[in-house]
């Protein structure tokens, strides 16, 4: 069976019917060996949008959550309603308390659910630093290493310790990717990005002993980025040889349309419904 990945939640709606954008992420990955929801939104769209895409929720056969910002794990409550119990894959940061602040403005944007409640409704919680598969063929990276020095944290958001009234930088140590072992090559899949796309791939190709990503589809926070880093990963995506790419979510509409222009036709916009096989 081929790979397929499709869109669920994302910022923009790419569908004529049915479905509708939500600030957020959420890939549904069909394999021959199962079933793998990737993130699920901030809770808005995720239920609605499957059945409309025709992606049947109780066949995931595991989550994986790309980090603990509320619009990547608040649809899980809806989601569970639908597996029943299921494992989840992620990192233990995610649980941490965390906010974005900008100005005079400002808000909480870590998980909205507690461990415990996302536990009672089924989640089976499998959190760890390292590599792990999810199911044969399907792997979340294990933490990414910050070596690029162009990448950097966004300094808008910030991480409160336990206990202490003081924040400081986020690092978002648990930002973790997904990796498709499909049949054209490795298909990264990202969902905010936060360690740096160029530090991501460099860590997959090193994981996986590989030397090269057939394609990346998801978010790829190049939307906050200064023009440096931006021209640094444009280069870097050529360099790869990465044939397919698809960005969704924080990418935002300026630097997609550059990725665009810059890509040709190995770029797609990776909105609701958007799907890429491999
Ligand atoms: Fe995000
Ligand atoms: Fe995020």
């Amino acid at each position: 069976m081929t790979t397929k990945l499709t869109i669920l939640c994302d910022n923009y709606a790419g569908r004529p019917f049915g479905v509708v954008g939500e600030h957020g992420f959420a890939c549904f990955i069909e394999t021959g060996s199962g079933n793998v929801l990737f993130d699920t939104g901030q809770g808005m769209g995720i239920a609605g949008n499957a059945a409309a895409l025709g992606k049947d929720l109780a066949s995931v056969q595991a989550v994986a959550i790309s980090h603990g910002h509320y619009d990547h794990t608040g649809g899980l409550p809806q989601v569970l309603k639908h597996t029943g119990p299921v494992p989840v894959f992620g990192h233990p940061g995610i649980f941490a308390s965390r906010s974005w602040s900008h100005g005079s403005a400002g808000r909480y944007i870590g998980m909205r659910h507690r461990q415990e409640y996302l536990a009672s409704l089924g989640a089976r919680f499998h959190l760890t630093r390292e590599p792990v598969e999810i199911i044969p063929g399907v792997h979340l990276s294990g933490e990414i290493p910050r070596k690029t020095d162009f990448e950097r944290p966004d300094a808008n958001m910030t991480l409160h310790s336990e206990g202490a009234a003081d924040v400081c930088p986020d690092p978002i140590a648990d930002d973790l990717s997904v990796v498709v072992d499909a049949e054209k090559g490795l298909i990264l899949v990202l969902g905010c990005a936060h360690a740096g796309l160029i530090n991501i791939i460099n860590h997959v190709l090193e994981t996986f002993g590989r030397q090269r990503i057939y394609a990346i589809i998801g978010g790829t926070h190049l939307g906050f980025s200064g023009p440096d880093q931006f021209e640094e990963t444009l280069n870097a995506i050529d360099r790869y040889g990465i044939e397919k790419v698809g960005v969704s979510h924080c990418t935002g509409l300026e630097k997609a349309s550059r990725l665009h222009a810059h890509l040709g036709e190995r770029f797609f916009f990776g909105g609701v419904g958007a799907e890429l096989e491999g």
